[in-house]
This record gives C-alpha cells, structure tokens and sequence, in this order.
C-alpha cells in the first residue's frame, strides 16, 4: 500500500546546523526565506541512505549505471522527454552548473540574458565569469508575469549576447512556462546565436492544473540549442547532499562544459547524493504527489489569509514552486525595509525582493511556503502585526 505522508509534522531544524534555521539572523525569527523545505524526506530516500551509511566507507564516489538509468527512467515516464545516457554529465550542484556552462559558453565580456526578477545566483554565475548581465525584465499584469518578447529579440539581436538563462518553473515569478513560451523564445534565440541554459531544478513543484514541459522537450530546435541544469534536491529537499546534471544534447558543447567542470573543480560528488538521486527518481514519486497537493493547500490558505486580513497587498499567482511573491507597493515602504522590520518586529525571515533584482524586485517580498501549515499560519499572523498598522489609511 502506498505510504502516507504526513507534512503537518516536521523534525526540529534548529541547532542543526542548517543555514535556514541556525543562521543568526533567524535565531528567535521563524525562517520562511532560503529555498529549502522543512519536511522530512521520502522513506525510500533514508531507507537508501542508512544503507549507504551502513557500509561505513565513504570514499572517492563513481556514479554508477543505475544512476544514469534513473535519471534517463524519470524524464522519460513523467515529462515525456528522451535522455541519452551520453548527454548527461553530473556535478556538484545546479549553481555550479551553471556557473560551468557560463565559462564554457562565453568568453569575458559577453553578454548573458536573464529574466528579472530572478534567482539571485544568475547573477553571480554571470559576474564571476566575467561576463556582462542583461535583463529582459518579465512584466507584472494581473498578479502574474509574462515575457516582453519585443525587449527580448531586443537584447537577444546584441551581437554581445551569447546565453539567455532561463529558470523553469520561475524562481520568483511563480509561472512554469507554456510550451508555446518556450519555443518563442528559443526561436528568438536561435535567430540571434544565443544558446539557452534551462535551469530547471524547481521541476517536480508544480502545483495541480499546471504542468511542466522541460525546454529541451518543446522541438528539435530546443533541444539542439539548449543545455539544462537540474536536480532532485529542491523538490526531493536533498539540498545539502550536493548533486546536479547538465544535460545536453550536442557533443561539442558537452566537450567545452566538461573541460568547464574539471576548471572549476566540481567533478566529485559525494556518495550520498548519488544515492539520494537514485532513491529519488526510482522510488519517490507518491511523495512528491503528496508534497504538491500539501503545498497547494499551504498556497490556498496565504490566499485566503491576504484576501482576508491584508487585501491591499495582492500575492502573485502560484504556478511553481513553493516560493510566494507577494506585492508590497501599496505600503510606501521599500522591500529591504520591509523585510528587516518583518525580521526585527515580527520574527518573521522572508527575503526581499530585491536580492531578485534591484529594480526588478522591489515592491516584492518573497515567502517560502514549504512547512507545516500550522507553521505558516504562525508566520502569516506575525507579517500581519507589522504590516497591518503600516498600512495607509485613506485620506477621501
Ligand atoms: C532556480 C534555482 N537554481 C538553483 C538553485 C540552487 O541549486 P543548488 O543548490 O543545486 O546549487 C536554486 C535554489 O533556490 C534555485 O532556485
């Protein structure tokens, strides 16, 4: 019989050593911030790990077949989207891989598109190469975001740009982009010689009436011109066991990231993560059902609770993810404010907007909504107390 899960519970984090938790600033704060879930993982994931651990040596670690084949197995069953075992090469994390395929695929000086507001470490991956950032903003409409595809062949037809990093489903946007997106912009990239990067790690956070389509699964066209990064750690909540794949298609790109991975020197991985990844993609999809119905659920209840109790503040429709992004301008008051009183008069740790992108994310608070309900609600009720007096009052 299929197992339970049950995410109203969850471990006691703090004072193990977990950057959520531990860091100092949360220290008395309830921590809805970094990108990791407070819930126990899958049973067949620890199942896997104590036995790895049983073994009692932890060694220089190979990546075995069942590996590939588990990697290969999932994309396949549950995103329609065929892998050969040669297009897959594995590092320590999606962040490296990224920063990888960025030195493999510019030279100091170009130009690299990204979608702000955006996950904060494009832009490191982009300037620690030496490499120049160039923002198609997406458009804020009706509580949700789309692509200015005018700006976009824009800055794509800039002889300089040579990537566009695309993050599917979109951290902090919320969407999980429609196959008709995609192949809109590959085209505009393809026109211009710009390769896409497909950073896809959020995957498996979809939430009910929505669905992911992997960018390199779209069209030939995609395929030939993108590479994705991915990894079960964010939807797994396998974040510290250190372990991605960037996956592409065309052999000379491959040659020039793996030459990129042994430069960097992530070319190890840790026993542990092989193994989680394995457990993961083999024996974990119930649970990872289960999680997007309980985040679903936690999505409905911060809905209700703005609707109710702050309406002047309208939350960004959830596709993916379990990030909420939710709109502060009616305060007057700047997100980085915003979010420091939240820390210091309301314990509460949410990330400004702005780390998303100066221009791009203020006016934005983002929630990270991956916890017990009941420890949501706690969070939800303390945003309120601060925010609630802030709020102006008409002067009709
Ligand atoms: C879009 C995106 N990419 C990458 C990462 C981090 O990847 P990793 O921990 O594998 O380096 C995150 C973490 O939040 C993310 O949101």
């Amino acid at each position: 019989m299929a197992m339970i899960y049950n995410f109203d519970e969850a471990p006691v984090r703090r004072g193990t050593g977990c950057v959520k938790w531990d860091t100092p600033e949360a220290a008395d704060a309830l921590p809805m911030w970094v990108a990791d879930m407070d819930f126990r993982v899958a049973k067949p994931i620890t199942d896997a790990l104590l036995q790895r651990v049983e073994h009692g040596v932890f060694g220089y670690t190979q990546v075995p077949d069942s590996y590939y084949e588990a990697v290969i197995n999932w994309f396949g069953r549950r995103h329609g989207w065929e892998i050969h075992r040669d297009w897959i090469l594995y590092t320590s994390g999606v962040v490296p891989a990224l920063s990888v395929v960025v030195k493999a695929l510019t030279h100091p000086g170009d130009k690299v598109l990204i979608q702000t507001p955006v996950y904060n470490c494009f832009f490191s991956s982009i300037r620690n190469n030496g490499c120049e950032i160039l923002e198609n903003p997406l458009v804020y409409e009706d509580s949700t975001y789309h692509i200015d595809f005018n700006d976009m062949e824009r800055k794509a037809a800039d002889p300089s740009t040579k990537l566009f990093i695309l993050c599917n489903p979109h951290n902090p946007a919320g969407r999980v982009w429609t196959r008709e997106e995609m192949a809109r912009m590959n085209n505009i990239c393809l026109r211009n010689g710009v390769k896409v990067v497909a950073d896809e790690i959020h995957c498996e956070l979809v939430l009910p009436g929505h669905k992911f389509t992997p960018f390199a699964s779209v069209s030939e066209e995609c395929q030939r011109n993108s590479i994705t990064c991915n990894s079960p750690s964010k939807s797994f909540n396998t974040a510290g066991l250190q372990i991605a794949n960037i996956i592409s298609s065309n052999s000379d790109i491959r040659a020039k990231i793996d030459r990129a991975i042994n430069i960097n020197e992530v070319c190890d991985v840790n026993p542990f993560g092989v193994v989680a990844l394995i457990a993961a993609y083999n024996d974990s999809e119930e649970w990872i059902t289960q999680l997007c119905d309980y985040l679903d659920g936690n999505y409905r209840a911060l809905c209700d609770f703005f609707a109710e109790q702050l309406p002047q503040l309208p939350v960004t429709i959830l596709e993916g993810t379990y990030l909420v992004w939710v709109n502060i301008e009616s305060l007057g008051i700047d997100s980085d404010t915003l979010t420091e009183r939240l820390l210091h008069e309301g314990k509460v740790m949410v990330n400004s907007g702005t780390m998303y992108g100066k221009e791009a994310g203020e006016g934005f608070i983002r929630i990270n909504i991956a916890c017990p309900r009941s420890q949501l609600m706690e969070a939800l009720h303390r945003i309120k107390n601060v925010i609630a007096p802030a709020i102006p009052t008409s002067t009709e």
